[in-house]
């Protein structure tokens, strides 16, 4: 079996021409939509997502800020600007990227973004909304995530998921959100016993390790849906995922791609928080 590619990149496309047409519609009533994006120090990595994050956003017809400050930045003048972005008018959407700089409390200035402008879903609040049911924003990488099975027509109600990884930004809103969807959830981490044991019992498989290549074919249930979340340089210096797929292509039903995945889709779903945030301001 060779396993149907689930196109994020096309996807994406289409998510973000809606939000093109919803920023216009706003825009005409005289509400620009408007994200801050904060980045502080010079991780590479962070700067690449940074910048597509912002090219996407004005290619969408958001208003965006891109503020990028030294990793000698103190904490105490971070929650500054957080403050000054929070009481903007103009902002709607204030997403400061991680990792921070370890001299920083990355809790701390999460809890500094006001809720209501926090589109990456971080904040305490908003995880406790999503965790109770009435999700304000939901985290981009899993609501993306739950935008592609919708797409392919993958069926959540009773079906077993398995989530290897337990982080905030993408293992645990993604259990939050696949539970809501009625599917059987199981979180993996770095202690779980026997993983392939787990991730064999998969309907639907979310990978979001940082480990190249540590999910195999043989890890995979035959058919099952596999969604890729990592991002990593591989030794040849080509982008790769958590999934090894060309042997995990041989055994699923269907495959996220690295690049061309789940990476568009979190760009695109921010893009939707940041035009959701702004329509909530402009009623
Ligand atoms: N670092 C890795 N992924 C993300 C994300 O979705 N948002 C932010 N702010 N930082 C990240």
């Amino acid at each position: 079996m060779t396993a149907r590619r689930i196109d994020g990149a096309a996807l994406s496309v289409r998510i973000r021409d809606e939000v093109a047409q919803r920023a216009a519609a706003l825009i005409a009533g005289g509400t620009t939509p408007g994200l801050a994006v904060v980045l502080v120090g010079d991780n590479p990595a962070s700067q690449v997502y940074v910048r597509n994050k912002v090219a996407a956003c004005e290619k969408a017809g958001l208003h965006s800020v891109m503020e990028q400050y030294p990793a000698s930045l103190t904490e105490a003048e971070l929650l500054t600007r957080i403050q000054a972005l929070n009481n903007d008018p103009a902002i709607h959407g204030i997403l400061v990227q991680l990792p921070l700089p370890a001299h920083m409390d990355a809790h701390k200035v999460i809890e500094t973004i006001a809720a209501d402008k926090d589109v990456d879903g971080f904040h305490v609040s908003n995880a406790g909304l999503l965790m109770t049911g009435q999700p304000l924003f939901r985290p981009c990488t899993p609501y993306g995530v739950m935008k592609m099975l919708e797409a392919e027509g993958v069926v959540t109600r009773g079906a077993e998921a398995v989530i290897v990884g337990a982080s905030n930004i993408v293992g645990k809103p993604m259990a939050m959100l696949l539970l809501a969807a009625g599917a059987t959830i199981t979180i993996c981490n770095s202690k779980t016993r026997d993983l392939a044991a787990q991730t064999r019992r998969a309907d639907i498989l979310v990978v979001a390790t940082g480990k190249p290549g540590m999910i195999t074919g043989d890890m995979i249930k035959p058919g099952a849906t596999v969604i890729d979340v990592g991002i990593n340089r591989g030794a040849d210096g080509k982008l790769c995922g958590d999934v090894d797929y060309a042997s995990a292509a041989e055994v699923a039903g269907a495959i996220t791609p690295v690049p061309g995945g789940v990476g568009p889709m979190t760009i695109a779903m921010l893009l939707v928080n940041t035009i959701e945030a702004a329509e909530r301001a402009a009623i």
